[in-house]
């Protein structure tokens, strides 16, 4: 399989609970690597930007506040299947359908504040980057 690189966002609710490091060590523990990665805080502007996808769901204002709530850390994370590893690593949406072990069956309050966002196709991982990190931010 090819070598991959996703964006993953650590949100609000974990960042709150200092959760970082414990969520960074299951990415890591599963091969993939944190290629980069800032802590920043979000404008409403950028939060309904990033989700825009989204923006005709009954949940996007809960969705676009929560994001501004507190920092986030964004991160690239790079592995062979990055994209599908990441999201079998972060578990299902609702925590309540995560399997064992994932970070959301282990770390995410609820569907909403679910502790970590992460791409789901290559398509968007590239877009979702961009979005986030310059070239010369991305050190392999
Ligand atoms: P994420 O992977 O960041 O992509 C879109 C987000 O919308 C999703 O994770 C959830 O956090 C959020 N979301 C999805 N469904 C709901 C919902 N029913 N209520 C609130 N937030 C939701």
């Amino acid at each position: 399989m090819a070598i991959e690189r996703t964006l993953s966002i650590i949100k609000p609710d974990a960042t709150k609970r200092n959760l970082t490091g414990k969520i960074n060590a299951k990415f890591e523990e599963a091969g993939l690597r944190i290629v980069a990665q800032k802590r920043i805080q979000l404008t409403l502007a950028q939060a309904q930007k990033f989700y825009e996808v989204h923006k005709d769901r009954p949940f996007f204002g809960e969705l676009t506040e929560f994001m501004i709530s507190e920092p986030v850390v964004v991160q690239v994370l790079e592995g062979e299947g990055a994209i599908a590893k990441n999201r079998e690593v972060m578990g299902a949406t609702n925590p309540a359908n995560a399997a064992e072990g994932t970070i959301r069956k282990d770390f995410a309050l609820s569907v909403g504040e679910n502790s970590v966002h992460g791409s789901d196709a290559p398509e968007t991982a590239a877009v979702e980057i961009a979005y986030f990190f310059s070239g010369l931010e991305l050190v392999g």
